[in-house]
């Protein structure tokens, strides 16, 4: 069914910190379109993002044919259930986070039903000296979470097709030196928007210098 809305202002008077807040993943999404004027609207967000130089190093690739989501679902199930296989078995204590295992029920989700996503938004940009700019896209990829979540369309994350981004980048007509680095699938929203679980930004946050628990291996920076 094709939902009628108002492009102009749909979206305009989300306060900005509430739906920053609020913007946590949304997989679930209706199978129904969406209109390419949203998608450019979201879009139009994510140009405004930070960019080194302003070198604007971002493209944004929206496929919405059935067939050709069909044809990236198929490549990016393959990924997932390969990154699943750990957190699914580990689910099997009951002892298992419920927050973990809701989250983990979605990924499920949206892998078995991405098809049927009806926007799968690609975000790629410029490679330099050979690596993916895949730094200089997250601010862009952010803003365009944050601006499907102001006009009412469920989004999130995704980079597994990454595994497959040589065979999917040609696909989408991409040259090798403009690498997709995210999906970022959109539709309307089954579910609803809210705050995601997150610890306190009192044990995150110190002024002047760290002054937490000693910090354990795991949460040192490994980059
Ligand atoms: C860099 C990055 C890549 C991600 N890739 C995937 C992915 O391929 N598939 C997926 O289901 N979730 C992926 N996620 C996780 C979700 O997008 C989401 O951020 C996470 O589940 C937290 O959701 P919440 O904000 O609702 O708590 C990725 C997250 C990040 C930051």
């Amino acid at each position: 069914m094709a939902i009628d809305v108002d492009i102009e202002t749909i979206g305009e008077d989300v306060r900005m910190l509430e739906g920053i807040r609020t913007t946590r993943a949304i997989r679930r999404i209706k199978p129904d379109p969406v209109p390419n004027e949203l998608i450019r609207k979201v879009c139009e967000a994510g140009t405004f993002a930070p960019n080194g130089g302003n070198r604007q190093p971002w493209f944004f690739i929206a496929v919405t044919e059935k067939e050709r989501r069909a044809y990236i679902a198929n490549l990016y199930r393959k990924t997932f259930t390969r990154y699943i296989a750990t957190p699914l078995k580990a689910a099997e204590d009951p002892a298992y986070p419920d927050a973990k295992r809701r989250n983990m029920n979605a990924a499920i989700w949206l892998a078995e039903h991405l098809h049927e996503v009806p926007v799968h938004l690609f975000v790629a940009g410029w490679t330099r000296r050979g690596a993916p700019q895949t730094q200089a896209l997250f601010p862009a990829i952010q803003n365009i979470l944050l601006a499907c979540r102001a006009v009412g369309l469920g989004a999130s994350l995704t980079t597994a097709h990454v595994a497959y981004g040589k065979q999917i980048d040609s696909y989408l007509g991409l040259a090798e030196d403009t690498p997709t680095i995210a999906l970022i699938p959109i539709g309307w929203p089954i579910g609803k928007y809210g705050k995601p679980p997150r610890r306190s930004v009192d044990e995150c946050l110190f002024f002047e210098e760290y002054a937490g628990a000693p910090l354990a291996p795991r949460q040192q920076a490994v980059h």
